[in-house]
């Protein structure tokens, strides 16, 4: 397919890597230079309808068409992907491994929500063998959804979080969790103090944090479940170590916001709780953001933080339409991810969680394209999670999680993208935005980790 000059980026690459230990993948590949948002879409899109990668020691080497890499790779080992599309692997930028198992329960809104299910369930992670097991069937979860990379609420026992480490280390994926702080208006079982989560917190991030390809996040639970004191400390031991990140909730609810003004009248909002605290900065995931004042929409923008948007999530618990344009203004942009929200969100998938975006926002009187859709399931995601050096897109040097769509995956996505792969951009817009619509985990045909693969889909 004749492509525009831009499309085509050759890279030649300098590596110590032998061959023995190299591999190639051949398909169509799609991934993101770009920010749909800002600018032409198309220019941000890289599509290469028959590429190959080569890939030695969990790297992208190099990519470029089929054509130009052939002669020098014709000896290496070549995995082909006929009818498949190959992007970079799927970023949730906010879930709860805990709640695996009570994702999907009836009829309450946040509050009586955490109070009736969620709380009890929390319990059970004091026992680390439970942990253990709820996290590996957690992470093949993930696996099966094409999600390669995770901010991730634990409890807050330390050992939920060593069991979701040691599992993430296995699998030599790029993961982000922390131990859950909370110190009041939860069960006597799930409280911990200002200074034993201060203290258990430190020895967590001494002990996991940057070890292979995990990162630490300094995680309170959110303002109501956190007293000043240990908002307040959690900031301190931010400022003691500013590279790891800071993952809380914010602004989801309206009873959880008029009961935010209650606890902290002397703060001017939700955000201004967090603010005092040292804890809005740049390494800040905020997940919701539902009910922002424009002032805090501003303040999110000036200190560079994230928010998660969680639309399953949201409607489930009818808290509210995530008001993404105005995250997305050029005067006050705001960086945006997608989250699952697990086990809030009713789906694993990102695939189906940018459906429901695009749900929220055709609520808004908007739409989402499947090209910001999908930079929202990649690149979007690494950049909110300041991974986009390592992870995101197939630039040469980047971390190699991959995953392997199916366009093909059921007999009425057959139909609706028909031939793959697409003949032009626009075409492809359409066919992806079939696949945005009506995929899941069966449009997941493989996944690969730092180059190896770590799924593939039997049936
Ligand atoms: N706010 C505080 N805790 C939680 C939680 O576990 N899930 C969601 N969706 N919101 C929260
Ligand atoms: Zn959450």
């Amino acid at each position: 397919m004749p492509e525009p000059a831009n499309h085509l980026h050759f890279f030649k690459f300098m590596t110590l890597a032998t061959s023995d230990s190299l591999h190639a993948i051949r398909g169509a590949f799609l991934d993101f230079i770009g920010d749909p948002f800002h600018g032409d879409e198309f220019s941000s899109v890289r599509y290469l309808p028959d590429g190959l990668m080569i890939l030695g020691e969990g790297k992208i080497l190099a990519l470029d068409s089929y054509e130009a890499l052939q002669n020098s790779y014709s000896h290496i080992p070549t995995t082909a992907y006929p009818d498949k599309l190959i992007m970079p692997g799927f970023i949730d930028t906010h879930i709860h491994y805990p709640q695996y198992e009570i994702i999907a329960a009836y009829g309450e809104q946040l509050l009586s929500w955490l109070n009736k299910y969620i709380f009890p369930t929390e319990q059970k992670f004091s026992h680390k063998a439970y942990a253990q097991k709820i996290a590996s069937l957690f992470f093949d979860e993930l696996l099966r959804h094409g999600t390669t990379t995770a901010l991730v609420f634990a409890t807050v026992h330390p050992e939920s979080v060593d069991a979701f480490f040691e599992e993430a280390e296995q699998r030599k994926m790029r993961m982000i969790s922390g131990k859950v702080l909370m110190d009041r208006n939860a069960p006597e079982y799930l409280r911990d103090t200002p200074e034993s989560a201060y203290e258990e917190s430190k020895k967590l991030i001494q002990k996991w944090h940057k070890k292979g390809r995990l990162l630490y996040a300094i995680t309170p639970r959110f303002a109501p479940t956190c007293s000043n004191k240990q908002l307040h400390l959690a900031g301190k031991l931010l400022q003691e170590f500013p590279d790891v990140y800071l993952h809380t909730h914010l602004s989801e609810n309206v009873k959880e916001i008029e009961w935010v003004a209650e606890l902290f009248p002397e703060s001017t909002g939700y955000l201004d709780v967090y603010d005092r605290a040292g804890l809005v900065g740049e390494r800040s995931v905020f997940a919701h953001g539902i009910h922002l004042t424009n002032a805090e929409f501003r303040r999110l923008s000036e200190t560079r933080a994230t928010i998660a948007f969680c639309p399953t999530s949201n409607l489930f618990l009818g808290s509210g339409l995530f008001k993404l344009s105005q995250a997305k203004s050029p005067d006050y942009p705001v960086k945006v991810g997608l989250g699952t929200d697990v086990g809030a969100g009713t789906s694993f998938s990102i695939l189906h969680t940018a459906h429901e975006a695009y749900k929220v926002v055709q609520l808004q009187g908007e739409s989402l394209s499947a090209f910001k859709g999908l930079f929202l399931a990649t690149l979007g995601g690494a950049k909110a999670l300041l991974l986009e050096d390592k992870i995101g897109n197939f630039d040469v040097g980047k971390e190699a999680d991959l995953i392997v769509l199916d366009p093909q995956a059921t007999p009425v996505m057959a139909t609706r993208t028909q031939k793959f792969p697409a003949v032009s951009l626009e075409d492809l817009a359409q066919k992806l935005f079939g696949m945005m619509m009506l995929g899941d985990d069966r449009a997941i045909h493989a996944v690969y980790i730092a180059g190896e693969l770590a799924h593939c889909r039997t049936s």
